[in-house]
């Protein structure tokens, strides 16, 4: 599979490049610093024992950058079978409250440009009868919560663009992947407590590298949490406006 990746240099991104690389993938990095891509890119190379890892840069804070971003990608491998979103941002809802810099940069990052970066990747997928887009969502977009009004906001609308993209394209050949993380360590949460049911990098891109090759519409990672939301999205609004969580 010939596969556009924005967001490898850490975490979940990180975790699932390298799965594929060592299953014969053939990648392309995207992302906003050329040393890490660079350094990701020959880490990779080494983990797949052949060929080489092209990379190039992709800011989600830029929409400039993701047509070239993608044009280089797709130059690179030969085509595109999948494009994959890893890439977001994240900070406390404490955080996001006291300053609405960050706050306008999250909503853009997560949510408005992230659709930006899709539409362009899912017209190029089209333009060659269709392909997987694999996009990072989250829990938190699942129902209104106290700790993330704002994060869960973003995230919400883009699983809601996702699941939409799905019914609009299905037809058309491509296959949206949104994935649904709960809590997992990564750099994204460090230092914060971890809930039960925390899982790790590693763990969840193999449980999402098979939904990519399966086709499932959505994917929650690692697998709990799917019982965990289901429970979370039935609860009584006043239980909601009492609880922490
Ligand atoms: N960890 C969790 O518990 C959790 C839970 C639910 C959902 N998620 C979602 O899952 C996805 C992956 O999370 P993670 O925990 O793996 O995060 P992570 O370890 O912090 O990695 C985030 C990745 O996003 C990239 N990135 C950040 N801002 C960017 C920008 N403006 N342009 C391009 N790339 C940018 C980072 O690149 P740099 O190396 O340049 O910083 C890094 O590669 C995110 O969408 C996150 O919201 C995570």
């Amino acid at each position: 599979m010939r596969v556009a990746i924005l967001g490898a240099t850490k975490g979940m991104g990180r975790a699932l490049a390298r799965l594929m690389a060592e299953r014969g993938d053939a990648l392309a990095l995207l992302g906003r610093d050329p040393q890490d891509l660079e350094r990701s890119a020959r880490d990779l190379e080494v983990r797949a024992g052949r060929g080489r890892v092209s990379f190039s840069r992709c800011d989600l804070e830029d929409p400039a950058t993701f047509a070239p971003a993608l044009e280089a990608a797709e130059g690179a491998l030969g085509g595109l079978d999948a494009v994959i979103v890893s890439a977001g941002l994240f900070a406390t809802q404490t955080a996001l409250e006291a300053d609405p810099d960050l706050l306008r940069r999250l909503l853009t990052v997560d949510f408005a440009h992230t659709v930006l970066f899709c539409e362009e990747a899912k017209r190029r997928l089209l333009a060659h009868r269709g392909g997987t887009l694999c996009v990072f969502s989250s829990v938190a977009g699942e129902r209104g919560r106290k700790p993330v009004v704002l994060y869960g906001a973003a995230k919400a609308g883009l699983t809601r663009y996702l699941e939409a993209l799905d019914h609009r394209h299905h037809e058309d050949g491509l296959r949206v992947v949104c994935v649904k993380p709960g809590f997992v360590r990564t750099s994204m949460t460090d230092g914060l407590p971890a809930p039960p049911f925390a899982g790790e990098p590693e763990a969840v891109a193999r449980r999402v590298l098979r939904a990519i090759d399966l086709g499932w519409p959505v994917v929650y990672a690692p697998a709990p949490w799917a019982l965990v939301m289901w429970v979370i999205r039935h609860l009584p609004r006043a239980v909601m406006r009492r609880v922490g969580f």
